[in-house]
Order: C-alpha cells, then structure tokens, then sequence
C-alpha cells in the first residue's frame, strides 16, 4: 500500500513537471458537430523549440493549401461548406523540434448510399448487393434487411446463415446471396449502417434471371440464323426453276452459234 502511494506521488509530480513545460496547443473548437461551415484553429503555447512553419492534415493527409513558413504560434483552417465529404480528423502541425499536432474532430451527418440502386444476378449464381459510407464518423454498425411483400416488411438477414454472407468495414458493406432463386431472392433490400447517434439506410433492388433468359440472347442469334438461313433456302428454290428457263429461251443461243464459229475457226487453222 505504501509503495503504491510512493508510485501515485512520483507520477503526479512527473505528470506535473511535464504540464509545466510541454507544449500546449489548444484548439478551438474542440470538435464540430453538425454544422455546414467552421473555422478551425490551433494556439500553440510553450513551443519545444522555434516554429518554422506549420500545417494542416485531414484523415492523415497534408492539405498542401494549409502549407506555411512562418514562426506563427497560431493558425486556421476555414471549412467553408461541410458536408460528407469533408468530414473527418483535422490535425494542426508546427513544425518544432519535435513536431507537434492537435486532432479536431468534424463530425458530419451520416451518410449511407447503395452503390447501384439496382442488380442482377442469374438464378443459380450469386449476386452482390453493395453499401458505401462517407462522413465521419463512419457507421459503427451494418445490418441488411430483405423487404418482404406489399408493406415493405423488414426481415433483418443473418451472416452466414442459408445462403448469405454479410462482409462489412466501416465504410463500406456486401451482402452476397448464393445460388440465388427467382422466387425467394427477387426483391427489394435495404442495407442499414448506425453509429452512437444517428443512422441511416438505402435500398436496393435485386433482380434474378432465368438461366433460360441469360441464354435468351445466344437462343436469339441461333432463331435469327435458322430464320436467314431458311429464307434464303426457300427463295433459291422457288428461284431455280425460273433461272433455267431464261437461260434457255434468250441467253444461250447466241453463246451456241459461238461456240459454233469459233469452232470452225479452230478447224479451219488446223487445215491450213
Ligand atoms: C443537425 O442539424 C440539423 C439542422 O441544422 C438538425 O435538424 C439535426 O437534427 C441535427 N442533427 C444532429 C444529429 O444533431
Ligand atoms: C493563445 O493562447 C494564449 C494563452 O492562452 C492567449 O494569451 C492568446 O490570446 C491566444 N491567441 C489566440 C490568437 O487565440
Ligand atoms: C460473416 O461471416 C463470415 C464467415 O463466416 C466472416 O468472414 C465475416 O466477417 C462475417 N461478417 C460479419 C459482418 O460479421
Ligand atoms: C474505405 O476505406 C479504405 C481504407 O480504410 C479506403 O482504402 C477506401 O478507399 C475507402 N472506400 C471508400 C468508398 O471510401
């Protein structure tokens, strides 16, 4: 027990000797929350060593606009309009020896959108049904909902249950539903993505193809060949008849007298 106290007292006075001489930025606001526009700030106290210059980062990413070389304590970042995209952790930098940085975070309205409104899949395969996330912070939670007849009910899917699996990261979640039927998967389906306070959901219709109808368009072309192929059959024959006819009465007599002349030519050369 005495040793523990002994320990308490060496880290606060550790704890306070450190207070007394780190470097203190304090930004303001704190964070920000719900808000379309912001002026972010940082005030830097008790610099490390000369500031050179300093900056601001987004998500872990310099903004090279933010860049400055001057020896200023304080700076700003104006966040004109906010929306989903421009959310995230803001982190101001002075460049000392060493660096130092304060996070600001700016959370904005959920934001969950079904990456195509609409799929297709082919009986017996499998389809992909795809959910983003932008904004900060990103759903902590995704859940897929099968919407069942004329009300929309909300059947909640399980992961790895019958023929669906569920994979999610925070910005993003699939839902894959194997040897997919036209009858049980066709349909409408709603992905859903919480954090702590809010959430939000959007929705997505699946449509399942006969195998019969993913071979419509060869079956189409192999109809359309047989077709041609039948016509050009058909008026060849209902043709030849005719052709021969002509040939006999017009066009070949003259070719006949000819071939009669030249062959006496031939024959008469011959007897010279
Ligand atoms: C965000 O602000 C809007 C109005 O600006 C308000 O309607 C909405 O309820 C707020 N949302 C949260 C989560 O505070
Ligand atoms: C920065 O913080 C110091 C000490 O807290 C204060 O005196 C100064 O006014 C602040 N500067 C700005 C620009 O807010
Ligand atoms: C669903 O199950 C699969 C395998 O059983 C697993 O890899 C995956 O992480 C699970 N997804 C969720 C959201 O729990
Ligand atoms: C989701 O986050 C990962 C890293 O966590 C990133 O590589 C990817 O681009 C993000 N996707 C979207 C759609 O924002």
């Amino acid at each position: 027990m005495k040793y523990l106290w002994g320990l308490s007292a060496l880290l606060l006075c550790l704890y306070r000797a450190d207070a007394l001489t780190d470097p203190l930025i304090v930004s303001s606001p704190m964070e920000v929350n719900n808000q379309t526009s912001a002026i972010l700030s940082c005030n830097l106290t008790n610099p490390p060593s000369t500031v050179k210059g300093h900056y601001w980062m987004r998500n872990g990413n310099v903004i090279e606009s933010s860049k400055q070389d001057s020896a200023a304590l304080y700076t700003e970042y104006i966040l004109a309009k906010i929306d989903f995209h421009s959310g995230g952790v803001y982190d101001c930098v002075f460049l000392s020896d060493p660096v130092v940085k304060k996070s600001i975070a700016v959370k904005t309205a959920i934001h969950v959108s079904a990456y195509k409104r609409s799929e297709h899949g082919n009986e017996q395969d499998k389809g992909v049904l795809v959910c983003v996330s932008h904004g900060y912070p990103l759903p902590t939670d995704w859940k897929w909902y099968k919407l069942e007849g004329e009300e929309m009910l909300k059947t909640a899917i399980t992961n790895g249950t019958d023929r669906y699996e569920i994979k999610s990261t925070p910005n993003r979640t699939t839902l894959t539903i194997n040897d997919l039927d036209i009858a049980m998967d066709m349909g409408d389906y709603m992905c859903y993505g919480a954090r702590e306070v809010d959430s939000a959901f959007d929705k997505i219709h699946l449509r399942v193809r006969s195998r019969l109808a993913a071979l419509w368009p060869f079956l189409g072309i192999v109809a359309e060949v047989i077709i041609l192929v039948s016509i050009i059959f058909i008026y060849e024959k209902r043709r030849k008849p005719d052709e021969i006819n002509d040939d006999e009465d017009s066009g070949s007599a003259p070719l006949k007298s000819n071939a009669a002349t030249n062959h006496k030519d031939v024959r008469q050369r011959n007897s010279n």
